[in-house]
């Protein structure tokens, strides 16, 4: 049968990762590709139709010149859909968010207010880990597009995606110029369980999350 669908369904093994230092605990998703995300929602998240989360990103470099990007697309898809791509530089976890509208590498994110503030990050040779607070990053709080979209979501599910390339990017230390090439490393989207992901402690872990990017190129 020819498909005519763009999307690649990803094979994502689901788990339970508790944060040592901050005590921070994620239902997480690991592809076949080394990729692993992770997210806790507020408490009563459904009911609220809530669009803030605290979400993990851990991405595998594989050398000290290719260290990689990795990112996670809110909604399932690439186009019409909040893009967070992260990627180690200098010994700390940058991230940017961005919009396609195409295939071709999506540019910055300038539509409605998004925000990313870091509760913890390393980075070494074998690979990086972000944990960061992400506020009105869920649907349908995004773009026009998304809210159409949002039908999609249920409160006990959610479409998600991940995509990542073995180069590092270009321009590392400008977030908002940052380049980078295709998802060589590995892509797709799933549907993310969101039964065990409400967490009463949300609004004390939310705290955490001080450290603001500076982008000043
Ligand atoms: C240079 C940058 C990028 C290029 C050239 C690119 C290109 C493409 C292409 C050609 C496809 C379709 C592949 C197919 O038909 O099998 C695709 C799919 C996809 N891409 Fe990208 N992409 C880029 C960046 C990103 C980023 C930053 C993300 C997420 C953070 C992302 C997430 C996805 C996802 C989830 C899919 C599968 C779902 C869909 O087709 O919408 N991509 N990309």
């Amino acid at each position: 049968m020819i498909s005519t669908c763009l999307g690649q369904s990803a094979d994502m093994t689901e788990g339970v990762y508790t944060d040592l230092k901050t005590g921070i605990s994620f239902t997480t998703w690991t592809s076949q590709d080394g990729f692993t995300t992770g997210l806790v929602l507020p408490p009563n998240a459904a009911g609220q139709d809530a669009v803030d989360y605290i979400g993990l990103l851990r991405c595998e470099s594989d050398t000290a010149n290719a260290t990689g990007w990795c990112g996670l697309a809110h909604h399932g898809d690439m186009l019409a859909d909040l893009l967070l791509i992260a990627w180690q530089y200098q010994g700390s976890v940058v991230t940017s968010f961005r919009w396609a509208t195409d295939y071709f590498m999506p540019p910055a994110y300038v539509g409605q207010d998004v925000s990313l503030t870091q509760i913890s990050s390393w980075a070494n040779s074998t690979g990086y880990e972000v944990i960061y607070r992400c506020r009105n990053c869920l649907p349908p709080k995004t773009q026009p597009a998304a809210i159409a979209k949002s039908a999609k979501a249920s409160k006990t599910s959610l479409p998600l995606g991940y995509a990542q390339g073995f180069d590092s990017p270009l321009n590392p230390g400008c977030p908002g110029n940052v380049t980078f090439t295709f998802h060589d490393k590995g892509y797709g989207e799933w549907e993310a369980s969101l039964v065990n992901t409400e967490a009463t402690l949300y609004d004390q872990w939310a705290l955490l999350a001080t450290k603001v990017q500076n982008d000043t190129c």
